[in-house]
């Protein structure tokens, strides 16, 4: 082999091995989302976190989120414990941005509703509180009667 063939032919190698590289891996779960949250490591039972949770809701999301009545903002949040993963509910509310751009469901919602959740900067503490309490008002009769 002569010299500059040779040379090409290593240049090759190399800048295939380089795209190699450069090949975005998607590691996107569509179960778990994106976020810190790697699983669920509370008691969502707790009357306390519950509280807490209430008054977020009450303070943050009834702009756009509703139990029994319908809203056009945004989705009922009636058995929303029962539809997602809890992880995926947690990592999205203190992850809503990147999750909205890489959420095929949310992707969906978005052209329904023609609007993009706000973030809310929710810390852990927040974000489990606002599970506890969706965790409740589906699995009793909190709030039902
Ligand atoms: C300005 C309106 C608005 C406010 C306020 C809002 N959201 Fe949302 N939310 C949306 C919309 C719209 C979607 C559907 C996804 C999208 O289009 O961005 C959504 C989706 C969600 C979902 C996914 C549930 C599903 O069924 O799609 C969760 C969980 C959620 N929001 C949590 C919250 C929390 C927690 C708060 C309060 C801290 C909040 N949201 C406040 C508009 C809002």
């Amino acid at each position: 082999m002569n010299n500059t063939v040779y040379f090409y032919f290593i240049f090759t190698l190399i800048s295939c091995k380089q795209n190699n590289n450069k090949i975005p891996i998607l590691t996107y779960d569509v179960n778990l989302g994106k976020g810190h949250f790697k699983q669920i490591n509370f008691n969502p039972n707790d009357s306390l976190l519950t509280k807490k949770g209430e008054k977020l809701f009450i303070k943050s999301c009834v702009p756009c989120h509703a139990y029994n009545t319908k809203h056009s903002n945004g989705p009922s949040w009636e058995g929303i414990t029962e539809r997602f993963h809890p992880v995926w509910i947690l990592n999205f509310m203190t992850n809503t941005e990147e999750m909205l751009n890489f959420d095929p469901y949310l992707q969906k919602q978005i052209k329904q509703y023609k609007l993009k959740m706000p973030s809310f900067n929710l810390d852990t503490n927040d974000a489990k509180a606002l599970y506890s309490f969706m965790y409740l008002k589906d699995n009793t009769l909190y709030g039902k009667n």
